[in-house]
C-alpha cells in the first residue's frame, strides 16, 4: 500500500472550536497581531510549536496512574533510569523539569567566563545559558544549513574544519565541551549524518575535549540517518541510536519532543566527578536526584515515550507526515526550508513576499494571514525574533532568515487537519501580493517576540 496511515486509533477527543473570519479579525486586532497572545481556545489547528504538545498514549495515561510518588528512591525513578541507560548508555541521569533546567547546571558546572561553545546551531535557550555564564556560543553549522533553498541529506551537520580552526583559535582550554543538536532545531529541523558525529567526536576526544548531543529529536534524527546514510538502511533504530550516543561524553534532552511528554528532561553524563557536581545544584533548583523537577507519573510518561518513540512505524508516519505538507506546498510554488525537515516546515518569507521589507516584518505578516483566514497558529522566525534593535538610534538589523515555522504536535493532527493546512497555504499564496507588513507599536527590550503588539504598516 501506498497511503501511509497514522498508526495509532483516536481513544479520546478535545474540541476544536470553529471560529469566523470576522470573529479571527477580531481576535487579532485585540491581540495587537501577535499570536502569542491569542488563547488557544481561539486557535483551529496550533502549529506553534511542537514542545509539550504530543497527545500520550493509553500506556503512557496507564504508567501515570501507576506513577509512585515517593520523594527518594520511587519505583519511577528507577524506571526512568533504566530506560534511559537502557536507550543511551550514559553513567549517570540527571533528572529536571524541561531541557533548559538541564543546559543551566550543564554550563553552571562546566563553563566560565571567555569560554567558547562550539555547537552546529545553538538553540536559543542553550545559546542564553552559555551567554549567562558570560561565555559565547558559536554555530558551524555547514554552509548549506543556512541556504533555505539548497538540498542536502544532512543539512544539520556541522563544519568539522570550521571547528578545527575554532579549537586553534581560541585554545583548547578555553572550549569546556562541544554539542551537537539532533536535529538542528534552529536550522530548520536537519538531520546530523552519523559519519558527521563520528568525525566530531573524533576532532575532540583528540583535543580531549567533551562532546555533548542536544538529543531532543534523537530519534527523527535516527530515523533520517536509517532513510539516507549508507549502511544503516537495514539497522533497527534502536541500535542507531546506541551508535550516535556511543561517541558523545553525555546529552541535554527535553522530554516535551521525542520523550512523547507534556513535561521533564534529563541531562546524562560518563564523568561521575561532574555528575556529583550537577547533582548538587539540581538539589538547589530542582529537587532531589531521582525526581529533579518531576513528579513520579511525569517519569513514568517520559520513560513510556521514550521507548514508544522508537516504533518505527511511528517514526516512519512521522517523517512522511511532515514531508507531505512540505511536499504539498513546495510543489505548487510555496518556497520552503528543502528538504523537510523532521518536525516542522519552514516557509521561507522574504522569498514569497518580497514586496514586504524586513522592516515590515514578513513573516509577522504571513502568520497573521494564515490565523486571519484560516485559524492557524505558526512562529515568525525571523526579524521579529532576531531583529537586533540599536536602543539609541532605533535602527535595526534584520535577521538572516525571515522564516515562518509550522511545528507539527506529534499524533495530534490527521491527515485532514493538515490537507486543510495545505489548502490554507495555497489559498494565501495565490494573493500573497496583496498582503501588506506590521509595524511594532510596543516591544520589550528582551524576547520581544513574546509580548509585541503591532499594528498594519
Ligand atoms: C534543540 C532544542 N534544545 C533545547 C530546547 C529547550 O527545551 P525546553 O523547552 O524543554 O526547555 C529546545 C526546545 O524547543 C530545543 O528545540
Amino acid at each position: 500500500m501506498k497511503t501511509i496511515i497514522e498508526p495509532f486509533k483516536i481513544k479520546t477527543v478535545e474540541k476544536i472550536r470553529m471560529t469566523t473570519l470576522e470573529e479571527r479579525e477580531r481576535i487579532l486586532r485585540e491581540a495587537g497581531y501577535n499570536l502569542f497572545l491569542i488563547p488557544a481556545g481561539d486557535v483551529l489547528i496550533d502549529l506553534l510549536t511542537d514542545s509539550g504538545t504530543a497527545a500520550m498514549s493509553s500506556q503512557q495515561w496507564a504508567a501515570m496512574m501507576d506513577g509512585d510518588e515517593a520523594y527518594a528512591g520511587s519505583k519511577s525513578w528507577f524506571r526512568f533510569e533504566e530506560t534511559i541507560r537502557g536507550i543511551f548508555g550514559f553513567r549517570h541521569i540527571i533528572p529536571t523539569h524541561q531541557g533548559r533546567a538541564a543546559e543551566r547546571i550543564l554550563f553552571a558546572s562546566t563553563c566560565r567566563a571567555g569560554d567558547v561553545v562550539p555547537n552546529n546551531t545553538h538553540f536559543d535557550t542553550t545559546r542564553a545559558n552559555i551567554e549567562y555564564r558570560r561565555a559565547t556560543a558559536v554555530d558551524l553549522v555547514i554552509p548549506e544549513g543556512t541556504e533555505p533553498a539548497s538540498f542536502h541529506p544532512f543539512k544539520g551537520n556541522m563544519d568539522t574544519l570550521a571547528l578545527k580552526a575554532a579549537i586553534e583559535i581560541s585554545g583548547r582550554e578555553r572550549i569546556p565541551l562541544i554539542m551537537l543538536t539532533i536535529t538542528n532545531n534552529s536550522g530548520g529541523g536537519q538531520p546530523v549524518s552519523m559519519q558527521n558525529i563520528r568525525e566530531v567526536s573524533e576532532i575532540a576526544h583528540r583535543y580531549d575535549i567533551p562532546l555533548y548531543i542536544d538529543a531532543c529529536r534523537f530519534a527523527e534524527n535516527a530515523y533520517f540517518i536509517k532513510l539516507r546514510e549508507p549502511g544503516y538502511a537495514s539497522k533497527p533504530v534502536r541500535e542507531i541510536v546506541r551508535e550516535m550516543f556511543s561517541y558523545a561524553d553525555g546529552c541535554t534532552m527535553s522530554a516535551k519532543k521525542d520523550g512523547l511528554a507534556n513535561i521533564g528532561g534529563f541531562l546524562c553524563t560518563n564523568d561521575s566527578t561532574l555528575a556529583e557536581q550537577e547533582k548538587e545544584l539540581l538539589i538547589l533548583t530542582e529537587g532531589f536526584p531521582t525526581y529533579g523537577g518531576m513528579a513520579g507519573r511525569d517519569l513514568e510518561a517520559v520513560a513510556t515515550g521514550l521507548n514508544e518513540i522508537l516504533d518505527e512505524d511511528y517514526l516512519n508516519y512521522r517523517i512522511v507526515s511532515t514531508q507531505y505538507l512540505g511536499d504539498h506546498i513546495s510543489r505548487a510554488g510555496v518556497p520552503i526550508v528543502q528538504p523537510p525537515g523532521g518536525h516542522a516546515i519552514y516557509i521561507d518569507a522574504r522569498a514569497m513576499l518580497p514586496h514586504i521589507p524586513p522592516g515590515e516584518y514578513p513573516g509577522q505578516a504571513l502568520c497573521c494571514e494564515l490565523y486571519r483566514w484560516a485559524g492557524i497558529r505558526s512562529v515568525e522566525i525571523g526579524s521579529v525574533m532576531f531583529g537586533r534593535r540599536d536602543p539609541e538610534t532605533g535602527q535595526e538589523t534584520p535577521a538572516a532568515m525571515e522564516l515562518v515555522r509550522l511545528a507539527i504536535p506529534r499524533r495530534v493532527y490527521t491527515q485532514s487537519h493538515v490537507d486543510y493546512v495545505v489548502e490554507a497555504i495555497l489559498e494565501v499564496y495565490e494573493r500573497r501580493s496583496s498582503l501588506r507588513g506590521y509595524k511594532i507599536t510596543h516591544q520589550a527590550p528582551f524576547l520581544r517576540h513574546f509580548s509585541a503588539r503591532f499594528e498594519p504598516a
